[in-house]
């Protein structure tokens, strides 16, 4: 059966999500139901005839903070209480999202065979979209299971974030990429960075394409398309070698360019 994944998205600002769902391979996925986004109107769940939804903080200082009734309101009424799948708040203060936590959540979201929680694992996931100064604490308690923040750096509200994550899980479930190969060559699949590609034409003002690609050796174009990830993971990224899945080959090769710094490989 094909898998799919739901989402539920709580937001003050439901149309940002509209136009990036209706293109391309998102707006394709929901056409053959592999991915369903319903959004979750906030304001609709004030019962106040100005549908507040933020008021200022206790304490004082500046901004304003989301109120928590709408959004308990909200979230409980489309989830139930306590909600029946994972509520992840989309904030800076999460935990930061990588190609391993979108793993994650793809198994969840679709329990996968391999997964510990196959069973009786939630097949939703909900996201809550922070807006203004933040939510009211008491929303991070007792309601929220997750954070995730999609970097360092500070967004003025989650839709973006919740947009980076639904795109970077829906993209993992298997027949969304026209390539099923697509998201195992990623970078951060394998925990490198990708290869570099080239399409037609061969030479484009006097730059050629590395002749390995041309010679319809796969064997040899395998193993550049490795030595280049490990490459630019060497030189951009070294970060990542300490997770990074490495053969006995990828060592040696990677030992053979710490005589060569700045080295530039081309076939
Ligand atoms: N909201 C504001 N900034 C954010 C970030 N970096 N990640 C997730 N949600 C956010």
């Amino acid at each position: 059966m094909q898998k799919a994944v739901i989402f539920d998205v709580f937001t003050l600002f439901p149309e940002v999500f509209e136009p990036y769902l209706h293109t391309s391979i998102m707006q394709r996925a929901r056409q053959r139901e592999i991915l369903t986004v319903r959004l979750h109107y906030i304001r609709q769940w004030t019962t106040d005839r100005h549908h507040v939804t933020d008021d200022e903080p206790y304490g004082g200082g500046g901004g304003m903070v989301m109120k928590p009734e709408p959004v308990f309101a909200a979230v409980e009424g489309v989830l139930g209480s306590p909600p029946a799948c994972p509520l992840i708040l989309l904030t800076p203060q999460g935990r930061v999202f990588t190609q391993a936590v979108a793993r994650e959540l793809a198994g969840v979201a679709l329990r996968l065979e391999d997964d510990a929680q196959s069973d009786e694992g939630p097949r939703r996931l909900a996201l809550l979209c922070g807006r203004y100064e933040g939510v009211d604490e008491r929303v991070r308690q007792h309601l929220v299971s997750d954070e995730i923040s999609i970097g360092d750096y500070v967004l003025t509200g989650g839709e973006l974030a919740a947009l980076v994550l639904i795109d970077a899980v829906v993209r993992l479930i298997p027949g969304v990429l026209g390539d099923p190969s697509g998201a195992i060559d990623d970078s951060h699949a394998s925990g490198l960075i990708e290869y570099p590609h080239f399409t037609r034409p061969a030479v484009f003002r006097g730059w050629n394409v590395p002749d390995v690609l041309l010679s319809g050796d796969h064997a040899r174009i395998d193993r550049w398309r490795r030595e280049q990830a490990l490459l630019r993971t060497w030189q951009r990224r070294p970060d990542l070698f300490e997770t990074a899945l490495l053969s006995e080959e990828d060592r040696e090769f990677l030992a053979s360019l710490q005589g060569n710094e700045g080295l530039r490989l081309e076939d």
